[in-house]
């Protein structure tokens, strides 16, 4: 692999050891729809992997059966070589899986400072937390200058920063992002997918989870295509941005 690809974590033979979270053959259903029709794939420990689809293919479904916000309605998630399809929420969170959900999902009546603070609910370890809050404002610099506001009040990006803030506050091993671009304006987008770049670099395991294919393939190491709540391809991201299927259905050519 070339040197540029570096910060998507390592090369693709160079580990044996099982991956961070294995996911078979789930499935997700709202009533009788079926919204995830059984689907299977890995993330690697230290790897950045994309999971992309048009709206309505059921990548918010899959993320809400990982993070436990819905009972799937069959298949296994292993993490960490343990079953951890019928945890609570925020035993995942103790896990070390953070969910940055669509939306963003920030306490708009909380300060920036409060809500980061409350993404490290599961922690006890004061100066650990107020260092890992300083890492935060590191990355966001305008989430420092704005520590005392109320994240009702921020722009679409600045919420989309503290939500990123705010699940790195539980020290996940298990960073889950659904769609952070989502209604941003492009130097936003280019700003939060920078910071993703750099906590990738870090060493985070990262599912990435997004409309914007060809944003999405350029910031990880692995994709997967969901249509129809199945998986239709696999490969590395370089070359689902070459793969002419990829190019006519989510890269606009
Ligand atoms: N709460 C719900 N109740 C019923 N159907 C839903 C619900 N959420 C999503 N769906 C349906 O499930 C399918 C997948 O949706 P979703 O997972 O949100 O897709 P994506 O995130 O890829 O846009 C869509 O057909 C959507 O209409
Ligand atoms: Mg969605």
């Amino acid at each position: 692999m070339s040197a540029s690809h570096g910060q998507k974590g390592s090369p693709v033979n160079a580990s044996s050891k099982e991956p961070l979270l294995i996911v078979e053959g789930l499935r997700v259903a709202y009533g009788g729809i079926q919204a995830v029709r059984g689907i299977t794939f890995h993330i690697d420990a230290g790897e950045t992997v994309a999971l992309i689809g048009a709206n309505g293919a059921g990548k918010t479904s899959t993320l809400r059966a990982l993070s436990r916000m819905l009972d799937a309605a069959g298949g296994s998630v292993r993490y960490l070589g343990k079953d951890i399809s019928r945890l609570p929420p925020h035993r995942l969170v103790r896990e070390g899986i953070a969910l940055v959900p669509e939306g963003r999902g920030v306490f708009p009546r909380l300060t920036i400072a409060e809500n980061l603070a409350m993404g490290a609910f599961t922690r006890d370890d004061k100066p650990k937390i107020a260092r890992d809050i300083e890492h935060v404002f590191g990355l966001f610099p305008r989430l420092k200058e704005r520590e005392k506001q109320l994240a009702g009040t921020l722009s679409g990006g600045e919420q989309q920063m503290l939500a990123i803030g705010r699940a790195l506050m539980s020290r996940p091993k298990l960073l889950l992002l659904d769609e952070p671009s989502m209604g941003l304006a492009p130097i936003m987008v280019q700003k939060i997918f920078e910071v993703i770049r750099t906590v990738a670099a870090e060493g985070m395991t990262i599912l990435l989870i997004e409309q914007n294919a060809k944003l999405a393939l350029e910031t990880s190491r692995r994709g997967y295509v969901l249509e129809s709540g199945e998986i239709t391809l696999t490969d590395e991201a370089e070359k689902l941005l070459h793969n002419p299927k990829v190019r006519e259905a989510y890269l606009g050519e």
